[in-house]
Order: structure tokens, then sequence, then C-alpha cells
């Protein structure tokens, strides 16, 4: 009985993650004023180079995930999981597709290699689907303060609105992650479920200190000290906490409460 009910809420809840999937569409030519003015040549060299790395990182084909989704909503029987996740993979692509129209008309060249994103996916590719949870929720609190930077650190409007855009999207995925991860930790009991919350900070320390360094002249210019970004990452942390410590977050802690 227990299983039952247990099995009715999660549908419940991955019929309302499709749901907000489906009707959460933007795209960048609405985000782009007309007139808007082109980079600077400083803003150029601060953020070209970073911009590329994500607009790469963002479109990941996600497959080695969804057959890792499949696998386990057929073990577990949720089935509006693989639906959900499929939903999510097609939203970060329409980040890295935003991203490389910006990079289009800017005329920066996109990337097609670089070793980050390909250590990323190897990384990924070799785990189960909750450490690959746990990698690319990763992703998702790295996401927060690098958005935040972005906005912060140009003059275009157009990649101010890309920026806001995406971080609104960067806080549901949290939401979604911690859902998915809560899911997968169910089965262990509470010790289980504090070890992967300290796991979870050792990856995000690792993640949060290569991060920095390899983006660390567009953090400058944003003002975020090594703290400030390393705190709004650990902040963004909180969704995932409170769903596997109480299932759910505080009230007093909405949805986006990074987003100043
Ligand atoms: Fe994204
Ligand atoms: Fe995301």
């Amino acid at each position: 009985m227990q299983r039952f009910i247990g099995n009715i809420l999660c549908m419940t809840k991955y019929s309302s993650w499709n749901h907000y999937f489906h009707h959460n569409n933007w795209s960048a030519p609405d985000l782009c004023p007309p007139g808007d003015a082109t980079l600077s040549a400083q803003e150029r060299e601060m953020i070209a180079m970073s911009l590329q790395q994500f607009q790469l990182g963002e479109g990941s084909d996600g497959l080695g995930l969804l057959r890792r989704a499949n696998e386990f909503s057929g073990r577990n029987d949720v089935r509006s999981l693989p639906e959900a996740m499929q939903r999510f993979v097609r939203e970060e692509q329409r980040h890295s597709a935003v991203l490389g129209l910006f990079l289009d008309r800017e005329s920066i060249p996109r990337l097609h290699h670089h070793w980050a994103d390909h250590l990323f996916r190897r990384i990924r590719n070799l785990a189960g689907f909750e450490l690959m949870l746990t990698v690319l929720v990763t992703a998702e609190f790295i996401a927060i303060p690098y958005y935040s930077a972005i906005h912060d650190a140009t003059k275009s409007e157009c990649l101010r609105r890309i920026a806001k855009r995406i971080l609104n999207d960067e806080a549901q995925h949290l939401e979604f992650q911690a859902d998915n991860l809560a899911l997968c930790a169910a089965r262990r009991g509470d010790l289980g479920r504090f070890g992967t919350i300290a796991f979870h900070w050792v990856v995000l320390s690792l993640a949060a200190a290569l991060v920095y360094s390899m983006h660390t002249r567009l953090f400058k210019a944003a003002g975020f000290s090594p703290l400030r970004f390393w705190s709004m990452a650990f902040d963004a942390h909180k969704a995932v906490f409170h769903k596997l410590t109480q299932g759910s977050r505080p009230e007093s802690e909405p949805v986006g409460a990074y987003l100043r």
C-alpha cells in the first residue's frame, strides 16, 4: 500500500514537471532588443572564451542520461520520469542554442571541443544514474553564480536578458534534480542521505575551485570574489539539501531566491 501511494505521488510530481517543461517556452530573438549594442572590445576579451565553453557544455545530447533514466524508471516503476528527463535535456540544449545565436551575433566562433567539457562528459558517462545526477546538479549549482556574473559583467541588454532567463530555468532545474536525487536516496536511511550530501559538498568544492580558476577574469569583472562565488554555489545546494533531509524547501525560501 505504501509503495502504491509512493508511486502515485511520484507520477503526480513528474507529471507536474512535464507540464512545467512543456509550457516553459522562450527564445533568443525575443530577448534581444533591436539596436542593442554589440559587446565592447573589453567585454569580448573578458566574456568570449568563457561563453564559448558554456555554450558547448550546455549542448549535450543527453543520451547516456536518458538511457539511465529509462533503466531507473523501469526498475522503480516511475513512469513519467524519462519524459521529464527528455524535456530537461531539451531545455539545456535550448540554453546552448540561445548562447550559440548570441555568439553568432557577435561573430565569436563556436567551440566544438574543449578539454573541460570532454572531462565532464567522461566522468558523467562512467557513472550510474545517481552519480550522473550528482555531476549534473553540480553544474546547476555552478550555473547560478556563473550566469549571475555574466549578467553583472556586461552592458549588452541582450546578453543580460539571456543570462536572467537561463538563471530562471536553472533555478527550476535545481528543484527538478533535487526531486530526482531525493527519489534515488529514498531507499537509504538518514545516515546514507547525509553521506550523499557530504559527497555533493566535496564534488561541488572541487568543481567550484576549477570553474573559478578557469573564468577568473569574468568573475573579477563582475565583482565576484572566490568567497562570493563559492557561497552562491553552496546557497544553490539548499534546494537539494532540503529535499534530501526534509522532503521540501521551506516556504520562506522560494525557488529562485538566488536571483537578485
Ligand atoms: Fe543550462
Ligand atoms: Fe540546468
